[in-house]
C-alpha cells in the first residue's frame, strides 16, 4: 500500500527516505520519485519502480547550494547560475567531487553529477528534514507522461512506492532545464522551466546539441518519452475525424474533446497545464474510442521551447 501523506506528514516522509524507502514528493516542476541518493539499494529501487534503464542517470536534490556544491565542483558560471536561479527549475551537470557521498548508481557511473535545489517549500522542508541528498526522477513509469499531481503519481506507481507527499498541483508543470557545465561551453541537455534566454543573459552563449548527440551526453533524452497511449499529431491546422484536440489560443473547430493549454496563448499557463492535458485527453480518448490527439502549434518563445520539446517526444515513433 502506498500512503498518501498530507503536508503535515513531512517528518514521516523524511523518516521513510532515511530508512531507504521510496517517497514521491512535489517540486515546482513535476512530482519527483525520491530516494536517499547515498544509498545504492534505495537508488536501485527507483530504477526498478519506474522500469527505468540503469544507464539513465538521476538528478540529486539538495535544500541549498552549499550542500549541492559539497558533491560537485562548481566553477564561476555554476555559482552565478545557482545564485540567480536556486531554489528553482534549473539542474546543473558538473564534475563529481572526489570522496562525495552520492552513490555511483545515482549518476549511472558517469564522472559528472546532476544537482538541483527545487523551488517548492514542501520539497525544501522535506530535504532539510531528511538530512540526505535525494535522488529523484519524475514520479512516472519510464517513458510515460510526467506527474503534476499526487493522483497522477498514484495512477502509475501505487503499490510500488512507500508514500506520496501531496502538495497539490505543480506550478511550473515542465521539468527543470538541464545545463551541462562540465565542458568549456555550457550545453543545453533539456529545455525546461528556466529559459535559455535567461541563462545566456548570465553566462553567455549556450549550445544545443542535435538529437543523437544529446542522447549520448544525456542518456535520458531518448526521443520517445512523455508519451500518452494515443498517437500525437503535431502542428495541427485542422482537426481530423475522431481526433481529440490539444489547443493553444482559439481552439480549432470539430474536435471530439478539447483541452486548451491556454485560451489567452500564455506559454507559462500552457506549461503548467501540459501534462495534465495529455493525461486527460488520453483517458477521454480511451473512453470514447478516439483515434489520436491533434496538437495545435505553440510558439517557441519562453517556456514554448520546453513545451515543444515534450510534444515532439510525445509524438515520436515508439
Ligand atoms: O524537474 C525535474 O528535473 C524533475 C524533478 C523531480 O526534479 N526531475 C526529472 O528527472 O525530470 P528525470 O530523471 O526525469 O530527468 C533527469 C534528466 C535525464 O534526462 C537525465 O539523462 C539527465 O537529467 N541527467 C541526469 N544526470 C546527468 C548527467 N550526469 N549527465 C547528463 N545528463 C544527466
Ligand atoms: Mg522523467
Amino acid at each position: 500500500m502506498t500512503e498518501r501523506l498530507p503536508p503535515a506528514g513531512i517528518a514521516r516522509a523524511a523518516a521513510l527516505l532515511r530508512s531507504g524507502a521510496l517517497v514521491a514528493f512535489p517540486t515546482e516542476t513535476v512530482y519527483g520519485l525520491g530516494a536517499d541518493a547515498t544509498d545504492g539499494a534505495a537508488v536501485a529501487a527507483i530504477y526498478a519502480a519506474k522500469g527505468r534503464p540503469s544507464f539513465n542517470p538521476l538528478i540529486s536534490h539538495f535544500p541549498d547550494a552549499a550542500s549541492a556544491f559539497a558533491e560537485v565542483v562548481p566553477d564561476a558560471r555554476a555559482r552565478a547560475l545557482a545564485a540567480r536561479f536556486w531554489p528553482g527549475p534549473l539542474t546543473l551537470v558538473l564534475p563529481r567531487r572526489e570522496g562525495g557521498r552520492i552513490s555511483h548508481l545515482t549518476g549511472a557511473g558517469l564522472d559528472t553529477l546532476a544537482v538541483r535545489v527545487p523551488g517548492h517549500p514542501l520539497a525544501l522542508e522535506l530535504l532539510r528534514a531528511a538530512g540526505v541528498p535525494v535522488a529523484a526522477p519524475s514520479a512516472n513509469r519510464s517513458g510515460g507522461v510526467s506527474p503534476t499531481t499526487a493522483d497522477h503519481v498514484l495512477d502509475g506507481l501505487s503499490g510500488r512506492i512507500a508514500a506520496v507527499l501531496d502538495g497539490g498541483p505543480c506550478a511550473v508543470g515542465v521539468e527543470s532545464t538541464v545545463l551541462d557545465l562540465s565542458g568549456p561551453d555550457p550545453v543545453l541537455l533539456r529545455p525546461g522551466g528556466v529559459t535559455v534566454v535567461e541563462i545566456e543573459a548570465l553566462v553567455g552563449p549556450v549550445s544545443r546539441p542535435e538529437g543523437e548527440k544529446t542522447a549520448i551526453r544525456s542518456p535520458g533524452m531518448l526521443l520517445s518519452h512523455y508519451a500518452p497511449s494515443l498517437p500525437v499529431r503535431l502542428e495541427a491546422r485542422e482537426v481530423g475525424k475522431g481526433e481529440a484536440l490539444l489547443a493553444f489560443g482559439a481552439p480549432l473547430p470539430g474536435a471530439a474533446v478539447t483541452w486548451n493549454l491556454s485560451a489567452s496563448g500564455d506559454p507559462v499557463e500552457a506549461a503548467a497545464r501540459l501534462f495534465a492535458g495529455l493525461r486527460w485527453l488520453d483517458a477521454e480518448g480511451a473512453r470514447l474510442g478516439l483515434a489520436g490527439i491533434a496538437a495545435m502549434p505553440v510558439p517557441d518563445a519562453g517556456l514554448g521551447e520546453a513545451i515543444n520539446d515534450r510534444l515532439r517526444r510525445a509524438a515520436a515513433p515508439r
